[in-house]
Formats: structure tokens, sequence, C-alpha cells
């Protein structure tokens, strides 16, 4: 017999012999297989769940007996009985080897598990967060080798961790004896660091063995939206979302206006930076309070957001922004701590990461998206853009990425537009109509139904039906060119030219009535010319940038187009083509990701690994400046048209036919959306 015994560890594959009497966890952390703890193996944390294989394994060449590992114990015993075990587990810190096995780590028991499966690829990320709790036993003052509690603390995390010059502010210190001395020399601690941090530092700490809560947020802060997500540190999972209108929009509704604000106004950019950081406090608490956890165990918080929001956000004036060579204060990766930037609904330790920014115009929500969607890795020649009130774009292989920002301005996420809203229930955010009849029928956030189900009435009553989003206008202006509404001008026709009594004159112009609840007391919904007007200027900015970098890249068509977004729905795909918003691709190539900055940030938040990558990626994204670049004019007055004036649609026209209408015999509404200067937004 021999005194060693092989032991297999699956998913992993890894294996390697060991004494009789080694406890499974030992061997996982020899072996580097990813096993969690918290607690050090003292059996009182439970993260080290395994789950031992019994029988053969002609794969592995071994043949496991029922006594492969130790008998069941008092601790295992204990812990089910309080607290409860899947039948089959085991905690590996208890269970010793005792003969060959093969030994499985269930995902919920990996540090390192795989979580954010991106919607265009498969790829996933790998748990790798900057902030992890650590128990740990503290040995008592000696008399006889004076030394001070946390010199003690620190050389138990070194002994019981492999964790080394661990640091810790004033205000844990003052926490640390009583604390010590409450867990009869135990304590949890909340440890991070960072990936450029030479040194961990103690967040937190809390009298024996704690598994509260670890919480993170991923903000994405844009002109108009800021988006939320809480995060659990400790496997990635999103426990609430919320959004809210940027409070900034008070001193101007796009980016150039905030930019005139600050500079006309004597302190203009303080206001707006306290405005943001209130909001972003209120946004704290209320997602906590969504997902009942304490505000108060929030850790970390990870931003992204365009140049001038970032630089409001740390309280930096962004004037030289405004004006050529837009220079920005500095775009690097930032770690600081939130109270720095007043934030006190969170931890008073709690650290912040902010993404780096690529340059001039384009900023860390680009490189968010770029972190999300990986076009550095692509094969084929991908364009993503990420549709907002300034629109990000990028365009590349894995051998080239270019990248800019485009002013679309606020209407593609509901402002501007007459029954406008932001993605919140009872937002329209389908629209379908039909082209015989002209008649809508539409679906609001927050149900499922199509208006004209049975039932829809009795699902909205709560919610009511309040306005339009984003993706609702897109698709109702889409729509109403599909079914011969609107011109492709951009020109909507009078009652006679179309056919239905639901175009209502107003002056000398014209709109659609998409819902009329006035009989209950509730709004009427119109798409109006106005609104048509600002869905051309934005969509023109949108194509005009994507068309920019295509002329740079010396490229007419693209392989795969990704759609992104902070809306709270989808944009379709369809829709945006017929409208024109993105160059002409064959639909089954063009995707719809969501709100794909938000993914960047919560990616960021999740893997340590993953900032130090896209702080890599950006320094090789080429930007390309388009205010200074005069064929963004020319793009932009070409794009206005429905779908375009002079580009070919080739993939588009063998999907649908566009009526041939032309509703520019009775005078105009004022020369069109062409003939507005377009403004960074
Ligand atoms: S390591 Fe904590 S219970 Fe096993």
């Amino acid at each position: 017999m021999t005194d060693d015994a092989l032991v297999i560890f699956t998913p992993s594959g890894k294996r390697g012999r060991f004494a009789l009497g080694t406890p499974v966890l030992t061997a996982a952390r020899q072996l580097g297989v990813d096993l969690d703890s918290v607690c050090g193996g003292r059996g009182i944390c439970s993260r080290c769940q395994i789950t031992p294989g019994h029988g053969e394994f002609p794969k592995h060449g071994v043949t496991v007996t029922a006594d492969a590992l130790s008998p069941w114990n008092a601790v295992e015993e204990r812990y089910k009985s309080k607290r409860g075990l899947q039948s089959g587990r085991r905690l590996g810190c208890q269970a010793k080897v005792m003969g060959d096995v093969v030994i499985d780590v269930p995902p919920e028991s990996q540090v390192h598990k795989q979580v954010i499966r991106k919607s265009a690829t498969a790829r996933a990320v790998v748990m790798d967060p900057a902030t992890r709790l650590l128990y740990l036993e503290v040995a008592e003052p000696d008399m006889e080798h004076p030394s001070g509690d946390f010199e003690r603390l620190s050389a138990a995390l070194q002994e019981q961790w492999q964790v080394e010059g661990v640091e810790a502010d004033l205000a844990i210190l003052r926490r640390l004896q009583p604390a010590l001395r409450k867990g009869e020399w135990k304590v949890t601690v909340a440890l991070h660091q960072g990936h450029r941090d030479a040194q961990p530092r103690i967040l937190d700490l809390w009298p024996g063995f704690h598994d509260g809560g670890l919480y993170g947020l991923a903000i994405d802060l844009g002109s108009t939206t800021i988006a939320a997500h809480l995060c659990d540190l400790r496997d990635g999972a999103v426990l609430a979302s919320a959004g809210l209108m940027n409070p900034q929009i008070r001193f101007g509704e796009d980016l150039m206006s905030r930019v005139s604000y600050a500079m006309m106004n004597p302190g203009g950019d303080v206001e707006m930076t306290a405005a943001v950081r209130a909001a972003i406090n209120g946004l704290a608490l209320a997602v906590a309070a969504e997902a009942g956890v304490d505000a108060g165990a929030i850790y970390e918080i990870v931003f992204v957001g365009n140049p001038v929001m970032h630089h409001l956000l740390l309280g930096i004036d962004p004037v030289e922004l405004g004006q050529a060579p837009f220079a920005l204060a500095f775009n690097s990766s930032i770690s600081l701590n939130a109270r720095d930037l007043d934030l006190p609904a969170v931890n008073r330790a709690a650290r912040v990461y902010i993404l780096p920014l690529i340059a001039g115009h384009v900023g860390a929500d680009c490189a968010a998206v770029a972190l999300a969607e990986e076009p550095d890795k692509s094969k084929d020649m991908v364009l993503i853009v990420d549709v907002g009130t300034n629109a990000e774009i990028l365009l590349g292989n894995h051998s080239r990425v270019l990248a800019c920002s485009s002013p679309t301005g606020p209407a593609f996420e509901g402002a501007q537009i007459s029954s406008g809203q932001r993605a919140a229930p009872g937002a329209i955010e389908r629209v379908e109509i039909d082209p015989a009849t002209k008649e809508p029928r539409f679906k609001v956030i927050g149900c499922d139904l199509w208006s004209d189900d049975p039932g829809f009435a009795a699902a909205t009553a709560v919610t009511g039906i309040t306005g339009i989003c984003g993706s609702g206008i897109i698709e109702a202006v889409a729509e109403m060119r599909m079914a011969g509404l609107v011109d492709p001008g951009g020109l909507m026709g009078s009652a006679e030219q179309t056919g239905t009594a639901r175009m209502i004159p107003e002056g000398r112009t014209h709109s659609y009535l998409l819902h009329d609840g006035s009989a209950d007391g509730g709004p009427r919904i119109l798409v109006t010319q106005g609104d048509i007007r600002a869905i051309q200027l934005a969509k023109s900015a949108l194509y005009a940038g994507a068309r920019l970098l295509m002329d740079e890249m010396g490229i007419d068509t693209v392989d795969r187009i990704v759609l992104a977004g902070a809306f709270g729905a989808h944009i379709s795909p369809k829709h945006a083509m017929v409208l024109g918003m993105i160059p002409d691709a064959p639909l089954d190539h063009v995707f719809s990701a969501g709100n794909a900055a938000g993914t960047g940030a919560r990616i960021a938040l999740c893997s340590r690994a993953a900032r130090a990558a896209i702080e890599a990626t950006v320094h090789q994204i080429h930007k390309v400046e388009t205010a200074i670049e005069p064929r963004f004019q020319e793009h932009f007055i070409a794009a206005n048209a429905i779908p375009h004036a002079t580009a070919p649609f080739p993939e588009l026209a063998k999907i649908v036919t566009l009526p041939d209408v032309s509703f520019n015999t009775r005078g105009s509404d004022g020369g069109g959306a062409g003939g507005r200067r377009h403004r960074r937004g």
C-alpha cells in the first residue's frame, strides 16, 4: 500500500499525488485549482464545497472507492444541520484524501467562475474582483514579545492568506482593537487590491466570521441618462438595475451646451458636478433598496462616460473640451476613493475605478463598449454603434480599430420628442403600423402583450401608457416610412394623401396619432413633424460618423453591425436600417447588444484582468475627430433622407419595399433637417 494517492480535479483536469490525510482544499491550492474559501479551511464559510466521484473513471484511469475520502465529520454535520448542504457534497477543507479520487468543483465553489455572457459572442468573463472577504485568526498580544494589534493582523494575513504589506487607514485602525477583542482574536476583513495597487488595503472589518454581502456598482454616466447595475462582487450577479435622467439636463441638453454653461457662468462646472454626484448617490440608494441590501455594503464603483461627463464627475472644468484641440485633463484610467467624489450613500471606504478615455470626444464609455464587444479581437470587419445623446462608434477588426463619437443629440433617448420619455414602465417601446389600414399597434415597457391583444388594457392599467422611449420612436418613424405616411425627405402626408384620419393637421404640418388615452384621462401620443426632423438629425449624425470611419478604413461595406444603446429595450435592426441609422448590411449580420457600455462597466467591476486589458487596448484604437472633418458635414446632409439620398441599400431592398411617396406638393415645414446645423451632443 502506498502512502500517497492520486487526486484529479474536474472540470480543470488538474491532477497530482498527495500524502494520505491531505485535506482536499490543501491539494486544490497546491495544484492551483480554483476552490473558494473565506474562512481559510476552518469549516465556517462553506465556500469550499466539492462533489467527490465514485466508481470507475476509465478516462482518468482510476477507480474511486467509497473510502477514498475521510468519513463525514462533526464539522460537516454541524454545518449541514445549521445551513444545509446538498446531498453528495462535502466541505473541501474537512474531507481528507485517503485514496485515489476524482473531485468535481461545482461552479459556485469556484472563485474565478465565468460570468457575464455577452450577447453577440460566447465569450464569458472570469471573476477576478479587486475586493474580497478574508477570515483570519490573529495572535493574542504577548508582553514577552510586544507588538501592535495591526502588526499581528498583518502577520496573520501573510501567514494564512499569503497577503503581504497590507495597509489600513485611521478609521480602520480605530476599530481594530474592539473588533479583535469582541471576535476573540478572529476577524473578517474586506481586502481590496486593484490591478495597479502595490499594496492591498483593508476597506472594512468585522469581529469573528462575517459573510455579509459585498457589492459593486457599474455606472454608465450618459449625457441624458444615468444607468446603474448593482452587482454581487462574489459571483458577478446583477441584483438590481435602475436608471434616471441626468439632472445636468437643466444646464443644457447636449454636451456642448453644458460646456458653454461652464464657460459662461462662473462656478457653473461646480454646480453641474454637485448635481450629478447627488443623482448618483440617490441612484445608489435606489438600486440597493430595490435589491434589499444595505448601500453601505457597496465597496466598489466603476464609472464609464463620455469625456465631458467624466470631467464633470471628477470636478474638472470641461472648458478645454469645448474647443480644438479638445485637450483632456488626463486620459488614463483612475482609481480613487468614493468619498473624494462626495458619495456618502456607499461604504465610506468604497473605491472607484474609471475606465480610460480614448481621446478628445471619445470617452470611457467608448472604451467600455470596446471592452464588451472586443472589435480588436474580431476576425470580420465589425461596426459597433452605441446609440446615445453622443453616439460612440467603433469600426475594425483584429488588425486595426477606429473610433469616433458623433453628436446625435438626445432624440434617440426619447428627449426632444413631443411625447418622448425615458425607457421606463408605460413607455411605448415597439410599434407596428399596418401598411394597408395605417392602424398602429404597440407594446409598452412592463407588458408583454401588444396593444391589440386581449387583456392589454388591464395589463397596463397600473403603469398607463405614458409616452415613447428611444427604441419606440425609432420603430414609429421607420414604420411610418414603410406604411407610406412619411416620404423619403421625412415629410408627413395629410389625411387625404395617406388615407388615414390618424394624420392630424397641425399648422402647415401633420402629426400621426399613435394612441389616444384622453377618454380615460391619459395622454394623446402623437408623432409630430418635429419628432421626425429630430430623428432625421440624430440618425444622419450617426450614419455620417459610421461612414467617416468606413472612409478612413477604405471600405464601402462592413461584415457585421452591432447596435448598442443605454435604452431599456433593444434597438430593432430592421427599423434602424429602414431609417438609415446604419449602413446597409444583410439583416442577419446586424445584432442588437443592449447597453454595451454598461456591460463593459460590469466586466471591469468583476475583473481586474479586464481593467488591465482595456487599458492596453485603448492605446491601439485610432481616434477620428468628427468635429473638424469636412466630409462629416457632407455625409450628414446626404444621410438626411430616409434611408439615404445617394447611398444604395440593396440588402434593405431585399426585405422591405419602401413606398414611392412624396408629400412636398403643399409646402414644406421649413427646409427639413438637413438645413439645420448639427451640434455635438
Ligand atoms: S474553507 Fe470555509 S468551510 Fe471550508
